[in-house]
C-alpha cells in the first residue's frame, strides 16, 4: 500500500521555522516507527504570493484536494498589507478552507502541568485543563454576501454578512457532538441568539439535532459574551464548545492563554470523509506568522508539533504514536526546557526553535 501522503505548506514569517521543526519528527516517524509518510512541499500566503502573483495557485489547491493531509504553518505579515484585499495572504488560507469544505475546525486547549504556573491566570483556575472548541470554518461573517466597501451617499459603507444554512449548523454540531461522546460527553454552544436571527437559527438547529440524536450528551446553550468571560472565569466547567466562526477565531485565541502561549495550541480542520473513509483535513497552529519575532529562531515550534500529532490521530488512526509525541513535549516542558514566549517577567534563559525541536525528538527517542 502506498505510504500516507502530506502536503507542507509552510507559508511565512515562523511558518517555515516551526515547520522545519515539524519535518524532523516526520522523519523520525519514518525511521524509528517505520512509519513512512510521503511528503510535498508547496507555498502559501505571502510566499506563494511573491512567487506566482497569488496566495494559492489552483495547483496547489489541487494538490491539497488529493493528499491525505495538509499541514500548513502560517500566512501574513506587515510585507503584505500593501497588497490588494483579494490577493492577501490570508486569503489564500481562507480560500483551502473553503474549497477543501473543512467545516469542522478542532481546537484544543490543554494546559500542560509545568506551564500552570505560567499562565496569566491562578493555577487552579487552568491545572488539569482540557477543553475542545469547535469552530465553524467554512461560513458565517467570513463569507456570508453581500459583502464589500461602498459608496452610500457621500461616505463608505463596509458590509459583511453573517449567513448560516441549516445544513451548515447542522453538521458542526454533528461534529461536536461526536467529539464529545469521546471525550467529557458535554456540548456548550455559543453564539448571541439575544441580538442575531443567526444566533436564533443557530440554537434551534443545535437543539433539534441533540433531540433527534445526541440525547446521552449533554447540551447548554450560552451567549457568546459571557461565554467569553466564563472561559476567563472558570474554564474547567467546559468540555466541547461548539461556535460559529468568527466568535470561534475570538474565544479559541482567548483559550490559548489558558494553556500558557498562543505558541502552544495545535487546530485541525476536518471536512467530509474521502473515498478512502479520512476526513479531508488540513493541520495548522492557531498562531499566526508572528512578524515581531520572524527569523530570530524564537518562535515555539509546540503548537505545529502538536497539530502534527492531531493529524496521527485524526487523519492516520495513529492515536498510540500521537500519545507519544504529546508525551514528549509534556517531559520537555517537564524538565524546565522553555523557548521564550514560555518564559514569565522574571526571564530565565531560553531556548531556539530549533533546539527546543531537537529536545522534542531526544524525548522520543527515550520513549523507544
Ligand atoms: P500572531 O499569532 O502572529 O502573533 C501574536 C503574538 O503571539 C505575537 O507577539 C507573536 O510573537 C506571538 N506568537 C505567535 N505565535 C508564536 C509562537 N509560535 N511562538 C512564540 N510566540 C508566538 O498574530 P498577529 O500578530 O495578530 O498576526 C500576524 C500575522 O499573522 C497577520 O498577518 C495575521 O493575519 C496572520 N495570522 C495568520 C494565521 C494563520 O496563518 N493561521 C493566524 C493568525 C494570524
Ligand atoms: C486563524 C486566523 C485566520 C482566521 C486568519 C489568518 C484568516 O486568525 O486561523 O485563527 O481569522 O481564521
Ligand atoms: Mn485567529
Amino acid at each position: 500500500m502506498a505510504n500516507p501522503s502530506l502536503l507542507i505548506l509552510a507559508g511565512d514569517g515562523i511558518g517555515p521555522e516551526v515547520m522545519a521543526e515539524v519535518k524532523k519528527i516526520i522523519t523520525w516517524m519514518g525511521d524509528k516507527r517505520g512509519l513512512p509518510f510521503d511528503v510535498t512541499e508547496d507555498l502559501v500566503g505571502g510566499a506563494a504570493y511573491d512567487a506566482h502573483g497569488t496566495p494559492l495557485t489552483d495547483a496547489t489547491l489541487a494538490k491539497a484536494q488529493e493528499v491525505d493531509a495538509v499541514l500548513l504553518g502560517a500566512v501574513g505579515g506587515p510585507k503584505y498589507d500593501v497588497l490588494d484585499f483579494s490577493v492577501k495572504p490570508e486569503r489564500g488560507l481562507l480560500r483551502l478552507r473553503k474549497e477543501m469544505d473543512l467545516f469542522s475546525n478542532l481546537r484544543p486547549a490543554q494546559c500542560f502541568d509545568a506551564l500552570a504556573d505560567f499562565s496569566s491566570l491562578k493555577r487552579d483556575v487552568v491545572a488539569g485543563l482540557d477543553i475542545m472548541i469547535v469552530r465553524e470554518l467554512t461560513s458565517g461573517v467570513y463569507f456570508g454576501e453581500p459583502r464589500g466597501i461602498f459608496k452610500e451617499g457621500n461616505e463608505r459603507v463596509g458590509i459583511n454578512t453573517q449567513r448560516y444554512t441549516e445544513s451548515e449548523i447542522a453538521r458542526v454540531a454533528r461534529s461536536a457532538f461526536e467529539l464529545a461522546r469521546r471525550r467529557n460527553n458535554k456540548v456548550c454552544s455559543m453564539e448571541k441568539a439575544n441580538v442575531m436571527e443567526s444566533g436564533i437559527l443557530w440554537r434551534d438547529v443545535v437543539t433539534e439535532v441533540h433531540q433527534k440524536d445526541y440525547q446521552d450528551v449533554e447540551l447548554s446553550h450560552m451567549y457568546a459574551d459571557a461565554g467569553a468571560m466564563q472561559l476567563c472565569r472558570w474554564p474547567k466547567q467546559f468540555d466541547v464548545i461548539v461556535t460559529d466562526n468568527l466568535f470561534g477565531d475570538l474565544l479559541s485565541d482567548a483559550a490559548a492563554m489558558l494553556t500558557g502561549s498562543l505558541g502552544m495550541l495545535p487546530s485541525a480542520s476536518l471536512g467530509a470523509p474521502m473515498a478512502n473513509g479520512r476526513p479531508k483535513a488540513m493541520y495548522e497552529p492557531v498562531h499566526g506568522s508572528a512578524p515581531d519575532i520572524a527569523g530570530q529562531g524564537k518562535a515555539n515550534p509546540i503548537a505545529c508539533i502538536l497539530s502534527f500529532a492531531m493529524a496521527l490521530r485524526y487523519s492516520f488512526d495513529l492515536g498510540d504514536e500521537a500519545t507519544r509525541v504529546e508525551s514528549a513535549v509534556e517531559k520537555v516542558l517537564a524538565d524546565g526546557v522553555r523557548t521564550a514566549d514560555l518564559l514569565g517577567p522574571e526571564g530565565g534563559s531560553p531556548i531556539s526553535t530549533s533546539a527546543m525541536g531537537d529536545a522534542i525528538l531526544a524525548a522520543l527517542d527515550a520513549s523507544l
